[in-house]
Order: C-alpha cells, then sequence, then structure tokens
C-alpha cells in the first residue's frame, strides 16, 4: 500500500493498493486496523483508498459484480464519519452521482445523466457505478468509473462506455481523482439539502418518462410505475404516478 501525493480536500490520505478484492472491503479493514497503513484510529474521516485491480468488486445489489481490467478504471472507496457529513446519509449515493456528473461535464466536456439510485450514463450506456455501504459511524462510498476500457465483454448484460470511447483521450484514471473529491465535497458539504431537488433534476435520465420500479428489494419489491418528476431532499426518486399523486422512493431499482 502506497499513499499518493494527491490533494483530498476531506482532508484524509489517499492510500493506494495494486490490487485488492474490493476497495469497500479494504476500507472497512483499515477502519478495524488503521495501524496496518500507519494509521491511527480515531482519524479515518476522508480517508480515501484506490486500487488499480478488483478481484471481487462488487455492485449495489447482491450478487452484481463491478470488473475491470487492471488499471483501466478509477476505483475507490472514501471513509466518512456520520457524525461529520451535515446531510442526510441517505442522499450520499445521489450527491456523489451528481458530483460526477459536475466533473464529466467541465472537465471532459460530456454530457451524462444520474440513472437514480447510483449509476451515471451517457446516452443509455453505464460509465460509472457508485455503492454506498456503512457500518455504525463508518460510511463508505465506492466509486467506479470506466476510464481506459476500449471495449467491453458481450456478457455485459447492460451497454457500458467508458472516457476513452467518449472523448478519444487517454487519461490514467487517477488523474481525476483531485477534481472528483473536491466535488464529492462540494456537492456533500454545500450544497443544502433544499437545494438538492432542483440541482439533481435536470441530471436525471429519462426525466418525464414513464417508468416501473421495483420499490425495496428487487427480488421481493413490488412494482410501481409513474413518470420520472424529480429527487427530494433525503435523495429519494418521486414518481408521478397515473392518478397524479406524487410518490416518494426511498429504495428500489
Ligand atoms: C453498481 O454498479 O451497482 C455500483 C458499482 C460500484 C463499484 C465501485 S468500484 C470501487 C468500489 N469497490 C467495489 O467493490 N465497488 C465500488
Amino acid at each position: 500500500m502506497k499513499e499518493l501525493r494527491i490533494p483530498n480536500p476531506f482532508g484524509g490520505r489517499i492510500l493506494h493498493i495494486e490490487e485488492t478484492s474490493s476497495t469497500m472491503d479494504a476500507a472497512r479493514q483499515q477502519v478495524l486496523s488503521p495501524s496496518l497503513s500507519g494509521g491511527e484510529s480515531a482519524g479515518m474521516h476522508g480517508t480515501v483508498i484506490s486500487t488499480s485491480l478488483q478481484t471481487a468488486g462488487r455492485g449495489r445489489l447482491d450478487g452484481r459484480s463491478w470488473f475491470s481490467p487492471s488499471g483501466q478504471s478509477l476505483m475507490f472507496t472514501l471513509i466518512l464519519s456520520r457524525s461529520r457529513i451535515p446531510v442526510p446519509v441517505t442522499s450520499l449515493s445521489i450527491r456523489s452521482a451528481l458530483a460526477l456528473v459536475a466533473v464529466l461535464r467541465y472537465r471532459f466536456g460530456l454530457e451524462s445523466c444520474i440513472k437514480w439510485p447510483n449509476d451515471v450514463q451517457i446516452q443509455g450506456k453505464k460509465i460509472s457505478g457508485i455503492l454506498c455501504e456503512s457500518a455504525g459511524d463508518d460510511l463508505f462510498i465506492g466509486i467506479g468509473i470506466n476510464c481506459a476500457q476500449r471495449e467491453f465483454p458481450s456478457s455485459l448484460k447492460r451497454p457500458a462506455t467508458s472516457l476513452f470511447l467518449e472523448t478519444g483521450r487517454r487519461e490514467p484514471p487517477l488523474d481525476m481523482m483531485e477534481d472528483l473529491l473536491s466535488s464529492l465535497k462540494r456537492h456533500f458539504t454545500e450544497l443544502p439539502s433544499e437545494e438538492l431537488p432542483a440541482s439533481a433534476a435536470p441530471e436525471l435520465c429519462g426525466r418525464g418518462e414513464l417508468v416501473s420500479i421495483f420499490e425495496g428489494d428487487p427480488r421481493r419489491g413490488k412494482r410501481v410505475e409513474g413518470y420520472v418528476e424529480g429527487i427530494g431532499i433525503s435523495g429519494e426518486l418521486q414518481l408521478r404516478q397515473i392518478n397524479g399523486k406524487i410518490k416518494r422512493i426511498f429504495s428500489g431499482e
């Protein structure tokens, strides 16, 4: 594990592991045994664990994985203390997606949108996935961004894209880390809850379109239909149902 000399607005260290099962596991391990990297247990807030290769990268739903050939994606987990985050924890996934959409726009000139709850897409193709987990006071924000991929396996269930495929630019994945952390910090601390709906609505994929959502656990959840209306202050999706009423969905697919 080596410490990267990249400025981190959250104030923590950025630790890079060449290979790990998942940065989510490595981050949890750091919190349990900070001495592994010479850190102190009290001060993990703001620490970032990044990697070049995950052997068991995971996605939001059980059994969903995140695979990337070595060095082709930016993959990291940001460790935060719940008590030091001034906004609802449930909104962190959508705030992370907003942060990423902003960076893709100003750094690469790319228009992307948020596929609620945790994907960022460009014209229907996934470029990034976000996974938020927690354990007690510790929050783990895991982000994967496809950077250098020239193609994706045909076995992939959903279409995907990468920064290279969208821009033709070959940027080392870690080069955008500083911009992304700054954007995350702004969206976590400077965007008041009451402004989240107005900021998030224009960035949603399929706004105004009729969608069918599995509310809660997709294997057991009940199906809800409605028109994509916006995002609420807690990060929930707002659907306008056929009867005109707004349905708020806090988790689903
Ligand atoms: C999803 O698509 O459902 C979320 C994907 C999240 C992938 C990132 S890569 C860094 C971090 N480590 C993981 O194992 N997952 C997240």
